[in-house]
């Protein structure tokens, strides 16, 4: 049944252009934002090293099961579940599995949008000059001016929504495929540039040293976990993203080999950003464990102090919003495919439908940092509440049934015939590590969002 089902989404026209759109989606805000504080926080080289562990050994099994899915179901994650569930023979409540990732999507996408706001809104701030020179108290009331306006922040929020949903609506190879196509050497040239730049600052070996000297002392079993979800988010699991690019791939194409391609692209990303974030923070003497506002509150000053700098900064931010985009576009590829399935509409419909709700809820983070900073749930903002249910919970969530259902409920023939990994022994690892220590990690990874360990 599944090898003469078609998507009606018709299909990436090449094994190289689904590496560019995946790859697209897992390099984002998690790598070039996220990735470089939450290393800086958690002391460096050991926290790296758990982190690609955690990549290697949960993350690409993962990210093989959901490609597979994808690929098998050939429609979007929900209707993708209903299909895999019936060839299974297995209980139907499973594509509610498929609506949890949606729901993710929009959640997630409905933040990612603001923070990637702020990132186009320092692009201007670069090009026109505004760091140079700045102490960094100057730089941190820049950060805080643009906090404190809604107005500016919902501004750029809605060019970032319009520009992804305009992808969107062009569809797969139209606009998904075209826009990655441009995206992705974009993304790895203007990343070498800033890596040659952090060579020229004099602290270039620290960073490295920061980096990649393993000190596991600095190793708490939080920080354990907070590598594994980071593995989670970074890769685009647990929500569908992968599985519903995964239905677009042809036939043919070896998911394990391409899966793991686009693993080594996202992480070589994540170390390149690192490696070129460190040296420029010891070299100014910032602070390596400042948090969420490092780049936004940090390398501005930087930039501001070195030569060149509104250029570097302008290629900096430039960077981060290309990396943005093309990690929304999948954020909500899911919710757009299965409107277009179920409603049978146009995809513009679709994404005018889901690009304003989300733009609409995108409008609490916005609120969060200003005049409903004192709105919380549980103590935490709109935008910490989002982020916490999203990262926290639901894309660990999804990841763990994702596991179990294509290692449990999936029948192995069907999984080991849409791998066709050729090694007996190759598919059998896999399936060990899908069934087993995927759901056992994610399980931890759950327990201690839970707050268990703390
Ligand atoms: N992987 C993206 C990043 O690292 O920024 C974020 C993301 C995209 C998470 C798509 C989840 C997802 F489905």
């Amino acid at each position: 049944m599944a090898d003469t089902n078609q998507s009606i989404h018709s299909e990436w026209s090449s094994r190289f252009a689904f590496i560019l759109a995946a790859t697209g989606s897992a390099v984002g805000l998690g790598n070039i934002w996220k990735f470089p504080y939450i290393t800086g926080e958690n002391g460096g080289g050991a926290f790296v090293i758990i982190y690609l562990i955690c990549v290697a050994a949960i993350g690409i099994p993962i990210m093989i099961a959901e490609t597979m899915m994808g690929r098998r179901g050939r429609q979007s994650p929900i209707n993708t579940l209903k299909v895999l569930t019936k060839e299974a023979g297995a209980n139907t409540n499973w594509h509610y599995l498929g609506w949890l990732g949606v729901i993710a999507g929009f959640f997630i996408l409905s933040y990612y949008s603001v923070i990637a706001g702020w990132s186009m809104a320092y692009v201007v701030k670069a090009f026109t000059g505004s760091f140079s020179g700045q102490s960094a108290l100057e730089i941190n009331n820049l950060f805080a001016d643009l906090q404190a306006s809604p107005g500016v922040q919902i501004f750029w929020h809605t060019v970032f929504m319009v520009a992804t949903m305009a992808v969107v609506a062009r569809g797969v190879q139209g606009g998904l495929e075209k826009a990655v196509r441009f995206l992705m050497p974009g993304l790895f040239i203007l990343l070498m540039l800033l890596v040659a730049y952090a060579m020229t600052t004099g602290a270039y070996l620290q960073g490295l040293e920061f980096m990649f000297k393993p000190d596991f002392s600095e190793i708490t079993g939080a920080s354990v976990l907070t590598a594994m979800g980071h593995a989670f988010f970074t890769l685009s699991l647990g929500m569908g993203a992968i599985m519903v690019y995964g239905s677009y791939l042809p036939k043919g194409i070896s998911i394990a080999k391409t899966t793991i391609l686009i693993a080594g692209a996202d992480t070589l990303v994540a170390l390149l950003a690192g490696i070129a974030i460190f040296p420029i923070v010891f070299a100014n003497g910032l602070e390596v464990g400042s948090g969420p506002g490092l780049i936004f509150q940090t390398l501005p000053i930087a930039f501001g102090n070195m030569t060149g700098g509104w250029l570097f900064g302008l290629l900096f931010f430039v960077l981060l919003v290309f990396a943005a985009l093309s990690s929304a576009i999948s954020l909500i590829e899911p919710a757009v495919a299965w409107c277009v399935e179920h409603y049978d509409i146009e995809r513009k419909k679709a994404c005018v439908v889901m690009g304003f709700l989300t733009w609409l809820l995108g409008l609490g983070t916005v609120f969060s940092f200003n005049n409903w900073s004192d709105v919380t749930f549980f103590g935490a903002t709109i935008f910490e509440s989002l982020d916490f249910l999203t990262a926290n919970l639901m894309l660990p969530l999804g990841g763990f049934f994702i596991a179990l259902f294509a290692g449990r409920v999936m029948l192995s023939k069907d999984s080991k015939e849409e791998l066709d990994l050729g090694d007996d022994r190759l598919f059998d690892l896999w399936k060990f590590l899908v069934s087993y220590v995927a759901p056992a990690a994610v399980f931890i990874v759950f327990l201690h969002v839970l707050g268990v360990f703390s």
